[in-house]
């Protein structure tokens, strides 16, 4: 039988997968181009093979295969990496398969017992109550199950006696975030008691954690618990029904981020499913990041109490900052959405529909709230909308906002346009993704040295022409002259080389599929004449910097030296001078 990483490898399309996330162009015959999600970059130096079945990325250096990419960019260990890729391939894994089993693994799965043993504890006679609520306020029984709603019976072990009958130990109860250590320091106690709850699941629909909220009329005790920091739950990362709303905001090309949990479920189930929450907190970089795999216009519903308006404020800037369009919602009716469809969810969709710009909202909170018949009042309404101003791209668009300021609090244009703050911050240009340089942060020789392998893999009939200019120990990195060295090898003994690569036993198959990846890349859409210079100009840096570098080290040592020793000395230099000759000869 097949191995299932590799039958999961020949299922799956690198590019189809690594497409979910970042948006890729083709370049080339068999490559795309994007740019990379692992580091920030302005010019797309990320690759993707499909004959290779790797993607690589030229700026920072990651690659790998589709394991690597999910392990890195979900930030997932192997076996979960493994779960994940299988579920998407349709391949069913041994669960005794080891590989399958890990920490990371049992917490899951104490996450999805959990749950269920919530949703369960509904139907019980002490479970009712929540049901009760949960009709109150509306939800119908498909959305309970859609959103795997449940009740934590009002205990201090019913959970813990649950899974421990199952085989979790307390400490991994503990890790899940389910239970609380005990302030003797001896033993746990559930955490979630009398709370309905609501699972938080993570992008692939695994549940990871969950928020627990009392039931109506308890005062004393926090609204809302969540499960703490955990190995699967990081807050940051994680936006409410994510896994639910991807489809929908990807074909609706937007997606709307609310406040709460309930607003989330209560938009699901009026049908309008493009719907997010940050769950109170205010919005970070992750998540943006997270929502520009899917759309890159974002519509802000906040909720309308002054909470809500400072959040929006932090959470505007910061969206816009990263360059997405940024509309506003505003509720015609209810401090939040849930609110507003209650009373008629044709509201609710006429809210997204008639969404405003940022900058509109920003004019009516900063302008128009202040007094404008008073000189202190127009001094802050033109200060505050100012600094917005100041951080747009378009020049059209500053120009109308700057009019409508100017008419609005009576001044001169031209006194606002001279007090324009400097730009704080610029969005990225769009990307032409073609004829753009490849921008590497590492050495600039050794990316020369894997080029000129990677050309001559490609294209063994240059080896002859190279093998004669340029010695192998003149590679600036030991792998680089072996490979070098063993590709002449071949070439000179009349071997296949692609049998030969795939002997050799010098660097990993990763390593070397990435070198003629990026020759690849590098010579797209390069005439014969193009490749020929590029195979002689890299020729000549190399051998450059061999010279530069030998030379260097030379001087060093004269100096060290000194006149110490006469003969050594008169041998060291004449060892320059040849050098320094050389040098010349191969010219600048
Ligand atoms: P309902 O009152 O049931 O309609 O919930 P809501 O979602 O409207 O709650 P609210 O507007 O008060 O808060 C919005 C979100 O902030 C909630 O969904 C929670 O995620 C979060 N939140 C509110 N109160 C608390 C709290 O006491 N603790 C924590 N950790 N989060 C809270
Ligand atoms: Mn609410």
């Amino acid at each position: 039988m097949l191995d299932p990483v590799e039958e999961i490898k020949q299922k799956l399309d690198i590019i189809q997968l690594v497409g979910e996330y970042v948006p890729l162009k083709k370049a080339g015959a068999n490559n795309w181009r994007g740019k990379c999600p692992f580091h920030n970059e302005k010019t797309p130096s990320f690759f993707v093979s499909s004959d290779k079945q790797i993607f690589k990325c030229f700026g920072c250096g990651a690659g790998g295969d589709v394991f690597t990419f999910i392990q890195k960019i979900e930030g997932t260990d192997f076996p979960e990496a493994l779960r994940v890729l299988a579920q998407k391939a349709g391949v069913i894994l041994q669960k005794q398969d080891p590989r399958a089993i890990s920490q990371k693994t049992r917490l899951l799965d104490i996450c999805q017992f959990s749950v269920k043993h919530w949703q369960d504890n509904l139907t019980m006679s002490d479970g009712l109550i929540a049901l009760d609520y949960l009709k109150q306020r509306q939800l119908s029984m498909q959305t309970i199950k859609n959103f795997q709603l449940g009740f934590a019976m009002d205990s201090w072990d019913d959970l813990l006696n649950f899974l421990k009958a199952k085989g979790y130990t307390e400490t991994e109860i503990f890790q899940a975030g389910f239970a609380v250590k005990k302030e003797t320091g001896y033993g746990f106690y559930d955490r979630f008691r009398g709370r309905i709850m609501f699972p938080i699941w993570d992008i692939h629909g695994n549940v990871i954690g969950c928020t627990g909220r009392i039931l109506k009329g308890d005062e004393k005790v926090a609204k809302y618990v969540n499960t703490p920091e955990s190995p699967l739950y990081n807050k940051s990362r994680v936006l409410y029904g994510l896994d639910k709303a991807k489809s929908a905001i990807r074909s609706a090309d937007l997606v709307v981020l609310v406040e709460g949990n309930m607003d989330v479920i209560a938009s699901h189930q009026a049908g309008v499913t493009n719907v997010v929450a940050c769950s109170g907190t205010a919005l970070t970089m992750e998540q943006i990041t997270l929502i520009k795999r899917y759309t890159n216009n974002i519509a802000l519903c906040f909720d309308m109490d002054a909470a809500g308006k400072l959040a929006a404020g932090r959470s505007i800037d910061l969206v816009l900052a990263h360059g997405l369009n940024t509309k506003i919602v505003q509720l015609p009716f209810g401090k939040d959405p849930d609110d507003c469809i209650k009373k008629d969810k044709q509201l609710w969709l006429d809210a997204i529909k008639n969404s405003i710009s940022a900058m509109e909202f920003y004019f009516k909170e900063l302008v128009l709230t202040q007094n404008l018949h008073n000189v202190d009042g127009r001094k802050k309404a033109a200060k505050d909308f100012m600094a917005k101003i100041a951080m747009l791209d378009d020049v059209v668009e500053k120009d109308y906002w700057i009019k409508r300021l100017a008419a609005d609090i009576g001044i001169d244009e031209k006194l606002l346009r001279d007090a324009l703050p400097a730009k704080t911050k610029k969005n990225e240009p769009v990307n032409k993704i073609q004829q753009q340089p490849i921008i590497s942060t590492r050495n600039k020789y050794i990316v020369l040295g894997e080029q000129l392998v990677g050309l001559l893999i490609k294209r063994p009939e240059f080896l002859d022409y190279t093998a004669n200019l340029f010695a192998p120990d003149m590679m600036p990195e030991l792998q680089l002259e072996k490979l070098y060295e063993n590709l002449i090898l071949c070439y000179n003994k009349n071997e296949k080389l692609d049998q030969c690569l795939a002997n050799q036993k010098i660097c990993d198959s990763l390593y070397l599929n990435s070198v003629i990846l990026y020759a690849e890349a590098r010579s797209e859409g390069f005439s014969e004449t193009d490749l020929k210079n590029e195979l002689i100009l890299t020729i000549h840096e190399l051998k450059k910097h061999y010279f530069e570098q030998k030379i260097e080290t030379l001087r060093r040592e004269i100096e060290k030296i000194g006149s110490a020793d006469k003969v050594r000395l008169d041998k060291l230099m004449l060892e320059l001078q040849d050098l320094v000759k050389q040098k010349l000869a191969i010219g600048d």
